[in-house]
């Protein structure tokens, strides 16, 4: 495992962490048991993996905690977050730091390393600066977290309008953001405020489904053809991104997808979102890989560096508990 500093954090964590959320959400949002989401986070851990992000809504905190039971606290850096209900522009701070204590039980530890709000939009920013933030800053020098961190809602702020206010304003050490091969605006309009203030950098989206999902690429392709925004023959093409991998190239397009976000300067963390082990080792092994071929990734920038938006997947709402089950 390569390992980098989050920020102005100063945490030392594994460059690629594993996302307890997602589509996924450890293998539990597809089918699988308790006891192979634990298998995860266990061969995580055995692979190097010390950051592990979690949130509320997930519904993993508690399966985060029994695998990391009898693990020196200090070797794991644990990110959780808050429901996106607090996030919302009406929330209470009692609701936040009830939300606070509610994690740090559901994880069965004392402190939290980063503590983030979830999903951000950016009608909800001065509420979450101004009132939500003191809040939780009160706990913090009480020692129930590390850090405050911020996470965007990718598809409500694709242009990131929140986390550019929210690297400048001093109380948020980390930002999750979005990136990824067909969404690459955040390098002109984040990573250069994350580098000057030092705020450290949990990359998502990296795959999804846009990526892990052929059928799902080669629908945007067309969509995206028919706008004028790719060329027609990527519509056309059954493998529309097949001239990533190549000898000297990328074995996949996920492992292309994961090694290009990995090697972006000003990404610290790439999160990696699975409930399968051996796309678990796989994921790492790209991650840990060299960036890719200049060439192809000219081709990237030249081809999709425009795109807006592109592949990230709303949130679905659970309509019986009113509940974001997913993010
Ligand atoms: N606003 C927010 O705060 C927010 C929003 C989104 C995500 N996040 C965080 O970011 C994390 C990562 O996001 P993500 O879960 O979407 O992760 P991701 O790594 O971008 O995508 C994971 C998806 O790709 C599939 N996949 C992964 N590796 C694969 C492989 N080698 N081959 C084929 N399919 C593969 C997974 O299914 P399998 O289970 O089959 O591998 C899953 O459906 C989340 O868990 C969460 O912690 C936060």
């Amino acid at each position: 495992m390569d390992y980098t500093t989050l920020g102005r954090t100063g945490l030392k964590v594994s460059v690629a962490g594993l996302g307890c959320g997602g589509f996924s959400q450890l293998g539990l949002g597809t089918g699988k048991s308790e006891e192979d989401a634990i298998g995860i986070i266990r061969a995580a851990l055995d692979l190097g993996v010390n950051l592990f992000d979690t949130a509320a809504a997930y519904g993993t905190e508690p399966v985060l905690a029994k695998a990391l039971r009898g693990v020196p606290r200090d070797r794991v850096v644990i990110c959780t977050k808050a429901p996106f209900g607090v996030s919302h522009p009406n929330s209470t701070p009692e609701s936040a730091v009830a939300s606070l204590d509610r994690s740090l039980k559901e994880l069965g530890t004392d402190y939290i390393d980063v503590y983030q709000l979830h999903g951000v939009a950016p009608r909800a920013y001065d509420h979450a600066l101004t009132v939500l933030a003191p809040a939780l800053l009160r706990e913090k020098e009480k020692g129930k977290s590390r850090h405050l961190g911020i996470s965007e809602t990718a598809p409500g702020d694709p242009i990131h309008e929140m986390a550019q206010r929210a690297c400048r304003d001093g109380v948020w050490d980390v930002l999750m953001c979005a990136f990824h091969m067909m969404h690459q605006n955040a390098r002109e309009a984040v990573f250069p405020l994350t580098r000057q203030h030092r705020v450290g950098t949990l990359m998502m989206f990296a795959v999804r489904n846009i990526f892990s999902r052929p059928e799902r690429l080669a629908a945007t392709m067309r969509e995206l053809a028919a706008d004028g925004e790719v060329p027609q023959a990527l519509a056309e093409s059954p493998d529309p991104l097949g001239f990533l991998v190549h000898a000297g190239g990328a074995t996949s397009v996920i492992d292309a997808a994961y090694r290009f976000v990995r090697h972006e300067p000003g990404a610290d963390v790439v999160l990696f979102g699975t409930g399968d082990p051996a796309h678990l080792r796989s994921n790492i092994a790209s991650i840990l890989k060299p960036p890719l071929p200049d060439a192809d990734r000219a081709r990237l920038a030249v081809l999709f560096g425009h795109l807006v938006g592109v592949g990230l997947d709303a949130p679905h709402l659970s309509h019986t508990t009113g509940r974001v089950t997913r993010g």
